[in-house]
């Protein structure tokens, strides 16, 4: 399954960063946003992920984010968000850049996850900027108001034509500039600047390996691509790199 020239990358491997998409959830039973049967074939994103949209249809926009939320929390984390929290033990430096907003991966024990897109049981007021708990918004049934100026929610996404977290990007582009290896996990690879990433770190030098159920965009970009779930795949890496760590000289 996995190259000779991967192997030997990761063996030596002392940096590792992976950026995840939403089929690396897949298997916890998120659905996905482009894939047969995904998000957005369903709903249009122009209605659901703009704040234009969100101003002129509050109650709307809350319904559906309140039943993503309901799903989220339903779910649990699967082997893969489960091999991704053990990698960061096993490589001195690892760092994992998400575009998903589910949390998964710090349920499964990831630490310092640099969430691109947001994290969706965060909420905050459009008028004065405060953030909000889940409990705080479960006071209200529809439409969460902030509990001190009154004003609306609005989830802590990132919608369409909205800037990244602060120094989000920067920090997974330097990530990406000093690995060795960079792991492209679960997503097709459409939306910028998210995608930009594994590109940045295949012209600085990195092995770059795309792990996703079919060819995307990237893939001709990639030193290689694996086909198959990640839930499957990442287990296996993270078995080599337990072997190797029991071979290092302590
Ligand atoms: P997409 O839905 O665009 O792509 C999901 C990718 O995961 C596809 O390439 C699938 O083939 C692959 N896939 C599905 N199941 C898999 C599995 N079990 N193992 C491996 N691969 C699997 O999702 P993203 O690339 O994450 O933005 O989408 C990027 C952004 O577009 C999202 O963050 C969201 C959306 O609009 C915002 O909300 C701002």
């Amino acid at each position: 399954m996995f190259s000779a020239n991967c192997l030997k990358a990761l063996s030596s491997a002392q940096s590792v960063c992976v950026l995840t998409g939403a089929g690396v959830s897949e298997e916890s039973g998120v659905p996905t946003f482009r894939s047969a049967g995904g998000i957005w074939e369903k709903f249009k994103p122009e209605d659901f992920a703009r704040f234009e949209s969100f101003i002129s249809n509050p109650e709307l926009v809350w319904e559906w984010y309140h039943y993503r939320k309901k799903v989220i929390r339903e779910v649990l984390p699967n082997p893969g968000h489960v091999a991704l929290a053990h990698m960061q033990d096993l490589v001195p430096d690892f760092t994992l850049v998400t575009q998903n907003v589910d949390g998964l991966h710090a349920r499964a024990g990831s630490r310092d996850v640099i969430e691109l897109h947001g994290n969706i049981t965060r909420s905050y007021c459009v008028e004065c900027g405060l953030f909000a708990g889940e409990e705080e918004q479960a006071v209200f049934e529809k439409t969460p108001r902030c509990k001190e100026c009154g004003g609306l929610l609005r989830p802590d996404v990132v919608w369409f034509g909205e800037l990244l977290p602060a120094g989000a990007l920067e920090k997974a582009m330097e990530a990406a500039h000093r690995c060795d290896v960079f792991l492209s996990v679960g997503t097709s690879g459409v939306v910028y600047p998210a995608a930009s990433i594994p590109l940045a770190a295949r012209n600085a030098g990195a092995y770059v390996v795309e792990i996703n159920r079919e060819y995307t965009d990237l893939s001709p970009r990639m030193n290689e691509t694996i086909i198959g779930p990640s839930g499957e795949i990442l287990p296996l890496l993270v078995t080599h790199l337990t072997q190797r760590a029991s071979h290092e000289p302590s």
